[in-house]
C-alpha cells in the first residue's frame, strides 16, 4: 500500500500514546511461563503484536482480547513447543518464544525470526546464553531445536548490551535451577518493564549497579495482571513531527516524560518549546531549528529507534548537523528516500551530516519501520505530495497512526 502524504497547515491537535511495541512482545512471550490465567493492558494494536498472538493462538493457547487493548490468557495445561506459524518470519520479535518455551517446557522449535533490515541482526548472544545454562541447540533448515534436560543458573556476559539477548536469557532462566547473573546486560525501560512482570508473576530478579541483572530460578509462576509501560518511540515520533513547521502546537498525552528526557533535551537545544503539564507533554515549533551534534546510545542516550525520525527533522535546521549512529551498522535506508526529495545530507560510515534543505515531494520507499516514520517527517516539511511505498510497514509499530495523524494536522492516507 502507498502512503500519501502533503505538506498541511501548522499542526496542533492532541495525540494519545499507545502502549510500548518492544516491551509488549516480549511480555506476551512471558505470558506462556505460567499456567494461570494472566492479563497484560495497554497493549498496542499493531501489526507485530497482532502476529505475536496469532503465533501464540497457533500453538494452542487460549488468548482473550476483552478490552481492544488488553490480553487475556487463560489458564491450560502446556500446548504445542513447536513454533512453525508463518508469521514468526514477519518479525523479530518472535524470537522471545524461544527463552519462554525454554524457560517454561525446557523445549522449543522454531523458525527463524524476521525484523527490519538494520544489517546483520545475529542471535549468536542469546543462543550462546541458551547453552551456557545447559540447552543443546540445533540448526537445520532455517529452524531452530533447543532443549535441555534442565535449565542450570549461571553467570552470562554479553559482549554488547544486548535488548533482546538480555530479556531471552531472562526468560529462560527465571525457572531455572539456582542463580544466573548476566553482566552487560541491556536495561532499557523495555527491559525494566518485562521484569516488572516477571517479578508480579514471582520471579525473583534483582537489577544491580553496573548493568547486572541478577535472577534467581524459582520452581512456578503465577498469573497476574500488567499494564505496559507507553511507547516512547511513538511518543517520541509525535514530539519530532511537531517541529516539522513553524507554529505547530501538540500536546502529547500517556507519554512517561522520563523516557523521553534526551530526545527532549536535543529538541529544546534546536529552539521547541516543550513543557510538561501533568501527564500532558507540551510542543511549540519555533520560526527556524538550531543546529545540533547527536549520538545514539543505549538508554538514556538518543535511542537508534528515533535516528532516522530525527535525522529528517534536522534537514529544516539552518547551518550543519550529525548524527552518529552507533548501535545498528546498517540503519540508513532513509537516507537515499530523502536524497530523492532534495535533501542536502551525507553518510560516511556510521556518521550522518545533514544541511539545510528545502524538501520536494515525489516518490519514496519505506525499507522498514522507523525509515517509514522518518519519510513522513519529511514529507511534512516538503512541497507538494510525498508518496511512499510499502507505507503499510507504518502499522508494525505505530498504532492507528492515520488517525492519529491526520487528528493533528498531518495530511496523510493510504491508497
Ligand atoms: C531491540 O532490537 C528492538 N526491537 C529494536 O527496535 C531496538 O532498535 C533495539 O532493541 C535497540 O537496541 C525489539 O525490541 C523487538 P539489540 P534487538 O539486541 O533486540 C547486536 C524498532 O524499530 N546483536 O539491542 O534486535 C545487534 O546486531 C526495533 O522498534 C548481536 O550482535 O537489538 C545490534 O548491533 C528496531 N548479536 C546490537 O547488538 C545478538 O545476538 C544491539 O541489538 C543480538 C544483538
Amino acid at each position: 500500500m502507498k502512503l500519501i502524504v502533503s505538506r498541511g497547515d501548522v499542526l496542533e491537535g492532541e495525540v494519545v500514546i499507545s502502549g510500548s511495541k518492544n516491551s509488549s512482545l516480549p511480555s506476551l512471550a512471558a505470558l506462556l511461563l505460567t499456567n494461570d490465567e494472566i492479563t497484560l493492558k495497554n497493549v498496542p494494536r499493531i501489526s507485530d503484536t497482532e502476529a505475536m498472538i496469532k503465533i501464540i493462538k497457533d500453538l494452542g493457547y487460549k488468548i482473550e482480547n476483552p478490552e481492544p487493548n488488553t490480553v487475556t490468557l487463560k489458564a491450560g495445561k502446556r500446548k504445542s513447543f513447536k513454533v512453525l506459524s508463518s508469521e514468526v518470519g514477519k518479525l523479530r520479535g518472535s524470537y522471545y518464544l524461544m527463552g519462554a518455551l525454554l524457560g517454561s517446557i525446557n523445549n522449543v522449535i522454531i523458525k527463524t525470526p524476521g525484523g527490519c533490515n538494520l544489517g546483520a541482526r545475529p542471535i549468536d548472544y542469546h543462543l550462546n546464553g541458551f547453552e551456557k545454562l545447559g540447552a543443546t541447540i540445533k540448526y537445520k533448515d532455517g529452524i531452530y531445536h533447543i532443549n535441555a534436560k534442565k535449565l542450570k543458573g549461571t553467570d552470562i556476559t554479553l559482549p554488547q548490551e544486548s535488548v533482546g539477548a538480555t530479556i531471552n536469557i531472562m526468560l529462560a532462566a527465571v525457572k531455572a535451577k539456582g542463580t544466573t547473573n548476566i553482566y552487560n546486560a541491556s536495561l532499557e525501560p523495555e527491559v525494566l518493564d518485562v521484569i516488572a512482570l516477571l517479578k508480579k508473576m514471582g520471579a525473583i530478579i534483582k537489577v544491580h549497579k553496573e548493568k547486572q541483572i541478577e535472577i534467581i530460578g524459582v520452581k512456578k509462576l503465577s498469573g497476574t495482571e500488567h499494564e505496559v509501560i507507553p511507547d516512547r518511540m511513538e511518543a517520541g515520533s509525535y514530539l519530532i513531527l511537531a517541529g516539522t513547521k513553524p507554529g505547530n502546537n501538540i500536546t502529547i498525552r500517556n507519554a512517561n516524560y522520563q523516557h523521553l528526557i534526551t530526545i527532549i533535551t536535543v529538541l529544546r537545544n534546536i529552539g521547541l518549546k516543550i513543557k510538561r503539564q501533568n501527564e500532558k507533554i507540551i510542543v511549540t515549533s519555533p520560526e527556524k531549528l538550531g543546529r545540533t551534534n547527536v549520538k545514539v546510545g543505549p538508554y538514556p542516550f538518543l535511542p537508534t529507534d528515533l535516528q532516522q525520525n530525527l535525522t529528517a527533522l534536522l534537514l529544516r535546521s539552518s547551518g550543519e548537523s550529525s548524527i552518529e549512529e552507533t548501535i545498528f551498522e546498517n540503519r540508513f535506508s532513509h537516507i537515499p528516500e530523502l536524497i530523492k526529495m532534495k535533501a542536502q545530507i551525507e553518510q560516511m560510515g556510521r556518521m550522518v551530516i545533514i544541511n539545510n534543505s528545502t524538501l520536494v515531494g515525489t516518490e519514496v520507499r519505506a525499507h522498514d519501520l522507523r525509515c517509514a516514520m522518518s519519510l513522513v517527517v519529511a514529507a511534512c516539511m516538503a512541497e507538494g505530495e510525498t508518496i511512499i511505498e510499502n507505507g503499510e510497514v507504518l502499522l508494525r509499530g505505530y498504532e492507528d497512526p492515520i488517525r492519529k495523524l491526520n487528528q493533528i494536522g498531518v495530511r496523510i492516507r493510504f491508497e
